[in-house]
């Protein structure tokens, strides 16, 4: 027979917490769920929730419902255009986590890899360490050349994943899903996609045949840059289920509940933020094009950029990155860099404000620099993620600091 509570001692009142059990309570939005584990009403309950033969959660580390909370809308939000397309969320602690959880899941060693070279910095150096780690053949190549594509996959029977990347981080091309996702399949591998730059709002990669989806949504899903996470998006949901899941599980790379709970919170102006950053990015691009001391600017909605079509067929809009070439090199990008006031020299994208950075010595500085110069990472390209202020608020910023 248990205590009644009005006889426990001072310490133990203090140390548990009473649910609330019976009172209405119904939040309007989702709630943090801070807790690592969670209880059973038995023993025999317990024992069939750790089978898998009921399902409950266990403990954090494996799933908790700020997580499945994201996963669930990311899932409809990847297959909202056809009825017939399934597909399985998992949620990171950042993209990276993600990106990592889906080699660990795929790749075996001696295994070899395709992949653009021209993908986000931090990607390279970890496939990079990963195949000196498991012995792995890695292929970096423009993913343009598509012909080139298939006589490696021709040549090379070990093969695992193509690895692409559009709009790509930091030179701003479009590459074509659904020719590569043929290619992939057609030679019985698999393809994934980091969506990160166009986001669900932008480009759904799944109707284009991408067996992977990746998202850093540390940047437009988050949108505020307040919190670290990343998603992993199937379409082989027994995949995501056992492969996947296992490695997020024994890594503890899930996300935490505060995070996923930001994230989720952020996620709700999604649609708005993105038509924003959209058309502000372009009028930046315009701007930016006109400009004597510019002499390139990479953005997919300009009608002069080479993958301009493509984008348009494969995207919804074109995004909120872009970079440029300064005339006068490096020098002139650090000196622009230094007198801007308005926007702020940092490496993350993706958030309501416009924030500037340099890839050769910021975010593809671990980037071989041979690789960079081969795949257009030049040291004069500049990277602008277009936030959603007052668009002549960023002009004004710029026009003041190039002409300094
Ligand atoms: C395109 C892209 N993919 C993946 C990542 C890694 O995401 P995270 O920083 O959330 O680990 C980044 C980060 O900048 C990125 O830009």
């Amino acid at each position: 027979m248990g205590k009644s509570k009005k006889d426990l001692k001072f310490a133990s009142i203090v140390s548990q917490d009473n649910a609330p059990a019976g009172e209405y309570i119904m939040p309007h939005t989702a709630p943090l769920y801070l807790s690592s584990t969670y209880i059973y009403e038995s023993p025999e309950k317990a024992q069939e929730v750790f089978k898998g033969k009921e399902k409950a959660y266990i403990y954090s580390r494996w799933s908790h419902p700020n997580a499945e909370l994201v996963e669930r809308k990311i899932e409809q939000m990847e297959t909202i255009d056809s009825k017939d397309l399934k597909c399985r969320a998992l949620l990171f602690s950042s993209g990276m986590a993600a990106i990592s959880a889906l080699f660990q899941s795929i790749i075996k060693p001696g295994d070899s890899l395709i992949v653009q070279g021209n993908i986000y910095g931090t990607s390279v150096d970890h496939i990079n360490h990963l195949a000196q780690q498991f012995d792995l053949k890695v292929y970096y190549e423009d993913f343009k050349k598509t012909d080139k594509i298939e006589a490696i996959l021709k040549r090379d029977k070990k093969i695992k994943l193509i690895y692409t990347e559009t709009p790509s981080n930091p030179t701003i091309n479009c590459y074509d899903l659904k020719a590569l996702s043929t290619l992939a399949h057609t030679y019985k591998t698999r393809i994934a996609v980091d969506n990160t730059f166009a986001s669900p709002y932008l480009q759904r990669p799944l109707n284009y045949g991408v067996d992977f989806v990746i998202h850093s949504s540390t940047k437009y899903l988050n949108g505020h840059g307040t919190g670290l996470s990343g998603l992993l998006v199937g379409r082989d949901v027994a995949f995501m289920d056992k492969d996947a899941w296992t490695i997020r599980k024994l890594h503890g790379s899930i996300c935490s509940p505060f995070d996923a709970w930001l994230l989720n919170l952020g996620m709700k102006t999604l649609s708005l933020r993105m038509q924003q950053h959209c058309a502000n990015a372009l009028a930046v691009a315009k701007w930016l094009q006109a400009h004597k001391a510019i002499s390139k600017v990479n953005y997919l909605g300009l009608e002069s950029h080479p993958d301009h079509a493509l984008a348009k067929k494969q995207m919804k809009g074109y995004g909120g990155v872009l970079s440029f070439e300064m005339k006068k090199g490096y020098k002139a990008g650090e000196k622009l860099m230094k007198h801007l006031k308005f926007c702020k020299l940092t490496a993350s994208l993706g958030t309501t404000d416009t924030l500037i950075q340099h890839p050769g010595s910021m975010s593809h500085y671990f980037v071989p620099k041979e690789q960079r110069e081969k795949f257009g990472i030049t040291d004069g390209l500049v990277r602008l993620s277009v936030g959603i202020e007052d668009v002549q608020d960023i002009i004004d910023d710029l026009d003041q600091a190039l002409n300094h």
